[in-house]
């Protein structure tokens, strides 16, 4: 299923369930396209915590937001910015990847190769690509220093 085995599996099915939980709170009347994300973050004292999302959709449509941002957003505004993966849950006959903006979003957080991005169909049919893999080559805030 995944070569990424430095997420147990307990701690995989949790964030597949949690995304799929937050997927029902989905703001999706325009695309019909429902889509939960559950960031998992830990914390200085080596707690961890998993913060949820859904898209957020708007009459205006480029207002709208994705599941994935929501929960970031939701997650740095709360205190929570050390990022260890992400479970992404929208349709269930396919695997959603997270569009080009969120992936940049994410970028300010994380190493991009020591964040997975998990997008699941359900709990055992999933794949699993770091943030390098999704955003080579990513513009960053190292790349802001010395300006
Ligand atoms: N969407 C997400 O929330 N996450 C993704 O990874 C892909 C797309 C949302 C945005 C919009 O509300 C709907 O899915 C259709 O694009």
């Amino acid at each position: 299923m995944s070569e990424h085995m430095s997420l147990s599996n307990e701690l995989l099915v949790k964030l597949i369930e949690s995304a799929d939980t937050a997927r029902n709170n989905s703001y999706a009347p325009y695309s019909k396209f429902r889509v939960g994300a559950a960031l998992y973050a830990v914390t200085d004292k080596d707690e961890s915590v998993i913060i949820t999302g859904c898209n957020v959709e708007n009459a205006s449509y480029p207002a709208g937001n994705c599941a994935e941002r929501t929960a970031v957003f939701k997650a740095v505004s709360e205190g929570y910015n050390n990022f260890k993966a992400i479970a992404i849950v929208g349709g269930y006959d396919s695997y959603t990847s997270p569009c080009g903006i969120c992936r940049q979003v994410l970028r300010e957080f994380v190493a991009p190769g020591d964040f997975y991005v998990i997008m699941a169909k359900n709990k055992t049919d999933y794949v699993i690509k770091t943030l390098e893999e999704l955003l080579p080559m990513s513009f960053g805030p190292d790349n802001l220093t010395g300006v």
